[in-house]
């Protein structure tokens, strides 16, 4: 370790950190590129090809619920329970062979082909929300536009009514309270516990129906799905629900926001969206790389072994800091600059391997129709009366609030 590693300590928590985390990362990378966070207590990875082994495994394991829950001894591992029961049936935390099991079922419930499908409705989801906006009023575009959207989507694709979002929203938000790594909330894990419980009552009656009445809708083909092993169970499905929900509209919602952020930041670069259109595709894959939704994702050490010179542990935990390999110099030119034409651009936004996002071809698509039509119908767009108040996450990035003035 050298004086400038020494100095370097990664906190997530603090403010500037939180606001701008990448000088921080460019410095990690530099000096610490494998670097133990006391704050954490856990590696954090900041190069671009490390991050990228750990998302193909090397030396970890996904399982980093489970071993958490069975270190606990005391009531909260009975409260967690009835969490467990279905964040047990999450792919994201699952290895093969259950993983690849899974994903076989689940590959026909989301893939490019159903995406295409939901084209037209997506496009009339975003303009449904557009039509009830004053564009020359100052608003809030993360409620007003970025929190709806993706929302409306997933229940659509779900075949749940969208009037049940904000009590949907609601359990969601207390089950991130033990998914995520909010600190601080006292009745964390009853609420994370009660959250589920109502997600999954609502969950079960809506399979229940579908059951007899089968329509076009995600749930319906994932009741239907079936490979040589048989079916979802009853528990696989309620889980599968909740992590399409989980997994689809937050992350969308932080990258419509930081998109339009980046926009603002790089005026020519909106006005070249809005002169090009075609650039769309392009622009989103770079929209993705410049300040993307999964800032890392957490995994745990699978064995002890040597990576940068350092020894990592067998038990430890690791979060691969995908925001920071996605600007790493080493894979990336002048990185810290938006270039919506830019390519190559292989970024990690969306994992790599075996548990390379499902939803991608979904998130894809909603940010096309969003930020395709934010910069061909207001390319004059600008920020609002304060700055973007930032999530205070690790694992999530993206703005809390963000004033806007469309037109
Ligand atoms: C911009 C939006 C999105 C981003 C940045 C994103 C990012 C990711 C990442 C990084 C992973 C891998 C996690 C890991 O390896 O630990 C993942 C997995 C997953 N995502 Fe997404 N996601 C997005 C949208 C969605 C949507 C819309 C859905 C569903 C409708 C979805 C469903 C899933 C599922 C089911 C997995 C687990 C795949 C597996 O483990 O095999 N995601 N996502």
């Amino acid at each position: 370790m050298n004086a400038d590693s020494a100095s370097l300590v990664y906190n997530p928590n603090d403010e500037d950190t939180r606001r701008d985390p990448f000088a921080l990362y460019e410095r990690l990378q530099e000096h610490d590129p494998v670097h133990w966070s006391p704050v954490l207590k856990s590696w954090i990875l900041t190069r671009y090809d490390d991050v990228r082994q750990v998302c193909m495994g090397q030396g970890v394991s996904s399982d980093r619920l489970r071993p958490f829950y069975e270190s606990l001894k005391d009531e909260r591992r009975d409260i967690l329970s009835g969490v467990m029961r279905y964040l047990n049936h999450w792919l994201v935390f699952k290895a093969p062979p259950e993983h690849t099991r899974l994903r076989r079922l689940l590959n026909t419930v989301i893939s490019p082909a159903t995406v295409a499908e939901m084209g037209p409705a997506i496009r009339s989801a975003f303009d449904h929300i557009m039509q009830g906006l004053d564009p020359s009023q100052e608003m809030d575009f993360m409620k007003e536009v970025a929190e709806l959207f993706p929302a409306f989507v997933i229940l659509d694709m779900l075949g749940v009514p969208r009037q049940d979002f904000r009590a949907i929203k609601g359990w969601s938000d207390d089950l991130r309270l033990f998914i995520g790594t909010a600190q601080g909330e006292g009745d964390k894990y009853r609420r994370a516990r009660d959250g589920a419980d109502h997600m999954s009552a609502y969950f079960r009656e809506i399979i229940a129906l579908r059951r007899r009445e089968p329509g076009s809708d995600a749930i319906s083909r994932m009741v239907a799905a079936r490979d040589e092993g048989g079916m979802l169970s009853e528990d696989e499905l309620v889980g599968c629900c909740m992590l399409f929900l989980f997994g689809g509209h937050e992350t969308t919602t932080n990258l419509l926001g930081s998109a339009v952020v980046a926009l603002l930041k790089h005026p020519d670069q909106l006005e070249r969206l809005h002169a090009e259109p075609a650039l769309i595709d392009a622009a989103v894959e770079e929209f993705l790389r410049y300040d993307g939704p999964s800032n890392s994702i957490a995994r745990v050490v699978a064995q002890d072994h040597e990576l940068g010179g350092k020894t990592l542990r067998a038990g430890e935990r690791l979060f691969a800091m995908i925001n920071a390999a996605n600007r790493d110099p080493r894979q990336f030119s002048d990185p810290h600059r938006l270039e919506l034409a830019r390519t190559p651009n292989r970024h990690l936004t969306f994992g790599f391997g075996i548990h390379f996002c499902l939803g991608a071809p979904l998130a894809r698509m909603e940010a096309k129709v969003c930020l395709g039509e934010l910069a061909a119908r207001f390319p004059k767009m600008r920020a609002g009366s304060a700055p973007p108040d930032w999530i205070d996450a690790l694992i999530m990035r993206g703005p809390k609030r963000l004033p806007l003035i469309l037109a």
